[in-house]
């Protein structure tokens, strides 16, 4: 199984456009801590990629990826499709700019769809455009990433949902509550039987979850907020941490302790513009190492 770190910011990127925080001017000043928002790229075959979240550096990070630039054909792409683990508008804006494709898949679990497709209008916005076609994911029980283009049948990467919580985006509030409105990923490749799990937006570490964790030989996990008064203390919420969706990594109920009991390799992703992490000489980033943990880097690849 082959990952590509395309970005590990939460909404908004590092830098953000409005903001002159110390991490986003840290980030002006020092090119190198820039972080595009969060988005994987996932081979499901030879020359075939999924995109897990479609963000809006999503132009960019496909230029800065050359697995997934076009070729040999002139409008042949190696991307076949997104998919999506909540309806978060830093996680869907990038479908938009994918206009240009021949036709395009989108997983996604029923709300997520129905909040992206009817709320946002992308399938009325696009259908002059291009061919969407949508495959349900659902919170039970694998399915194939993609249809295999070669190869024995029923050897190609496989995914299933695990059901995280039930936060809707600002703009769908009021939609129907739904315990899939946001997922974690559990990719898993038959052939190797090495599994990963993706879970940029943790609200609750539910028995599920840890159970898919437990099981995966590589986590990669909401690292938004380092502790849970960070967005009150630097005034961007009047919310905690877990107020706005997110578990921190530190504290009492933070991730990092959960994580450190776990086999597999874990990282963090999805950092806000105030997380300490986002400088490179922080000490968080010791107590992190002293646990086995990592933090996730823009062009990282896994390799499972
Ligand atoms: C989140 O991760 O909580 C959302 O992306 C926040 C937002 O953009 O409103
Ligand atoms: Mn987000
Ligand atoms: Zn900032």
């Amino acid at each position: 199984m082959l990952l590509q770190v395309l970005g590990t910011a939460a909404g908004g990127g590092i830098p953000q456009w409005n903001c002159a925080c110390p991490g986003c001017s840290g980030a002006r000043a020092h090119p190198g801590r820039r972080r595009r928002h969060a988005s994987l790229a996932v081979r499901a075959d030879e020359g075939r990629w999924y995109l897990v979240n479609a963000t809006p550096d999503i132009g960019d990070q496909i230029e800065a990826h050359p697995a997934l630039h076009p070729g040999p054909g002139a409008r042949q792409t190696p991307i076949a499709g997104v998919v999506l683990t909540d309806a978060e508008l830093d996680h869907t804006l990038g479908i938009w700019r994918l206009r240009e494709a021949d036709g395009l898949e989108i997983l996604a679990t029923a709300p997520v769809r129905e909040a992206v497709d009817g709320r946002l209008r992308l399938g009325p916005v696009l259908t002059p455009y291009t061919t969407l076609t949508w495959r349900e994911l659902h919170g039970r029980g694998t399915q194939p990433l993609g249809p295999r283009a070669s190869g024995p049948a029923g050897s190609g990467l496989r995914i299933s949902a695990v059901p995280v919580s039930g936060k809707r985006p600002r703009y769908a509030a009021d939609a129907p509550e739904d315990d899939t409105w946001v997922v974690a990923l559990r990719l898993y490749d038959p052939a190797t039987g090495r599994s990963a799990l993706y879970a940029p937006a943790v609200a609750t570490w539910s028995d599920t979850l840890h159970q898919a964790a437990a099981e995966a030989d590589c986590v990669i996990v909401d690292g938004t907020f380092w502790d849970e008064e960070e967005p009150r203390r630097t005034g961007i919420s009047s919310r905690t941490a877990t107020g706005m969706g997110h578990l921190p990594i530190d504290g009492p109920n933070g991730t990092a302790g959960i994580l450190a009991t776990l086999p597999g390799r874990c990282l963090y992703t999805h950092l806000n513009n105030t997380n300490p992490l986002l400088d490179p000489a922080a000490p968080e980033h010791k107590r992190l190492a002293r646990l086995g943990l990592e933090v996730a880097d823009d062009g990282m690849v896994i390799e499972l």
